[in-house]
């Protein structure tokens, strides 16, 4: 008689690939004290709230003050994270934080996050992939619970854009703001269907459209801190198209379709962007989250600051399914299915 030897690993068993190894247990934000208006920029640029909220859905952006830096929005937004979780400093041995606008060239920010949280143990680290950040941070981050090099993580978005705007183009500085937002993940414990926890990431990159957005200055190249740049139709154009990929890529390793999402919680770059993307995922208008509107583009804190924002926090229930996506400079493009 032959027996027979099953390959395939036992659900929930440490060999088992689709085993959820981490999960959100607290979420937090931090907004500068300064909002800039449409109208207020149409003091000092050649443009219109008419024509910036016709165009990007943006009413008003934060605006750092003098001083106020990346790390300070990230120590803020970790706080309200950590105290929305239940926890302390002391139960977390990881923070990234993903930035494109870090306090100095080193070290990282989240290093001076880690020194504010008065944190000497463990370790921290930051993730520069642009407006697609914190989808980076987050996947690099629970594949790193997944291999037990961590248990629990402060991920945070934390961007201070006004600092390398161009103020005399218009083209480009009426589209970002300031902010951080974050999370904390906890390995979970405990497994099945229903679980809440991090199900699927999807990362991907593609750098002959580097020229399409990015920032002409660095300690390498210039000596200079430099300003954005973008080709703003070539973005929007591939912004829309190309996420798909993650998308489909994530609902795909998750089991389920875009009907059983119960919300969409993109980057906040632009509102055409994301009801553009909704409409070709397949995805109802009433499922997605918008904060565009109040923060403008704030790259890497975009989706963490939307996932703690009241019009997120209030709706969501334990067990909805949730999906995360952004496209950023380079270009990165990434996505992550959550069950919350
Ligand atoms: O996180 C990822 C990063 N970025 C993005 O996702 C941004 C992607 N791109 C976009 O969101 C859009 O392309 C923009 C909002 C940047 C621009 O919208 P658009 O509909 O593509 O406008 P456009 O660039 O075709 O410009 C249309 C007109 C131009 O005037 P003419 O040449 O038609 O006379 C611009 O000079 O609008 C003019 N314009 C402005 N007018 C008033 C450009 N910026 C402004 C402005 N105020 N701020």
């Amino acid at each position: 008689m032959q027996t027979r030897v099953s390959t395939a690993p036992t659900p929930g068993s440490a060999t088992d690939d689709r085993r959820i190894k981490a999960r959100i247990a607290g979420v937090g934000s931090a907004l500068p004290a300064r909002i800039m208006s449409n109208d207020d920029l149409a003091e000092f640029v050649d443009t219109s709230d008419e024509w910036i909220f016709s165009r990007t859905g943006i009413k008003q952006r934060h605006i750092a003050q003098d001083g106020e830096c990346s790390s300070d929005l990230a120590e803020r937004a970790a706080r309200a994270a950590l105290d929305n979780a239940g926890m302390t400093v002391d139960d977390i041995d990881l923070i990234v934080v993903a930035t494109a606008t870090p306090d100095n060239t080193f070290p990282a920010t989240a290093v001076s996050v880690q020194h504010r949280l008065g944190m000497t143990h463990g370790a921290a680290f930051d993730v520069a992939a642009v407006c697609s950040g914190f989808v980076y941070a987050l996947t690099v981050t629970n594949a790193m619970i997944g291999q037990g090099m961590a248990k629990r993580a402060l991920v945070i978005g934390a961007e201070t854009f006004s600092r390398i705007l161009d103020w005399e183009d218009r083209t480009t500085c009426v589209l970002f703001g300031d902010g951080a937002g974050a999370v904390v993940l906890d390995s979970s414990v405990g497994v099945g269907e229903g679980q809440a926890g991090i199900i699927a990431t999807s990362l991907r990159s593609d750098g002959s459209h580097k020229d399409k957005l990015f920032v002409d200055g660095g300690p390498s190249s210039t000596q200079t801190v430099g300003h954005l740049r973008m080709r703003g139709q070539d973005v929007f154009r591939f912004a829309i198209s190309a996420t798909v990929d993650v998308v489909e890529d994530v609902l795909a390793k998750g089991g389920i379709t875009a009907d059983d999402l119960d919300w969409f919680v993109p980057h906040q770059a632009n509102k055409r962007i994301i009801d553009a993307s909704a409409k070709k995922l397949g995805i109802a208008p009433e499922k997605v989250i918008l904060t565009v509107q109040d923060h403008g583009n704030t790259s890497a804190a975009s989706i963490p600051l939307a996932l703690a924002s009241p019009s997120f926090t209030a709706r969501v229930r334990p067990g909805d399914l949730v999906l995360i996506e952004a496209l950023g400079g380079g270009f990165t493009w990434g996505a992550a299915l959550i069950r919350w």
